[in-house]
């Protein structure tokens, strides 16, 4: 409801489009993802990741929140595009241990967000501040106040 709010071009759009739902929820992953910094992993062999050497048994952390921003893989990745196609987030992770409440979690996005804008037309808000939990591997607002209209 943040990213809606502070982009009403993209609010307007999905409520005159509600097939854009899917991939709305999939922008949303993207520009706010919930697990900033994700985990980290250890190598099990020696090798080199972009110019960089990594020692065998050595920890990588893999920061999604800039994975997600990576002007490589997604065009103009400052802008929050509900259209975005293919969008490609990591915020669920990747390989084995990619999310197992995934698919729970788009879910019950898309039955929020579609339900609020089905129910309340004039949802408003000033969402220029919200109150951000501490935590950025599980990053989240403390509280959101928005006006249903
Ligand atoms: C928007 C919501 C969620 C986000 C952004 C998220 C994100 C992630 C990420 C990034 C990982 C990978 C961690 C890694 O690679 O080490 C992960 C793993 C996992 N998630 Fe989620 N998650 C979400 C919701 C959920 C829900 C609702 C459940 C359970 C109902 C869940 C259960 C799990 C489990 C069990 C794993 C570990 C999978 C494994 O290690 O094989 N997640 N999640």
């Amino acid at each position: 409801m943040m990213l809606l709010l502070r982009h009403p071009d993209q609010m307007r759009r999905l409520r005159d489009q509600r097939g854009l739902l899917n991939s709305a929820v999939e922008e949303m992953l993207r520009f706010e993802c919930p697990v900033q910094r994700g985990t980290f992993r250890f190598a099990g062999e020696e090798m080199v990741l972009h110019g960089q050497k990594i020692e065998a048994g050595q920890q990588v952390s893999a920061v999604i929140g800039a994975a997600n921003r990576d002007p490589r893989q997604f065009p103009e990745p400052e802008t929050f595009d509900i259209t975005r196609e293919p969008n490609r987030h990591r915020s669920f992770g990747r390989g084995i241990h990619f999310c197992l409440g995934a698919p729970l979690a788009r879910a019950e996005a898309k039955i929020a967000v579609g339900r609020l804008l089905e129910r309340f037309p004039a949802i408003d808000g000033d969402v220029r501040q919200p109150q951000w939990r501490a935590n950025s591997g599980f990053r989240g607002m403390r509280e959101l106040e928005v006006a249903l209209g």
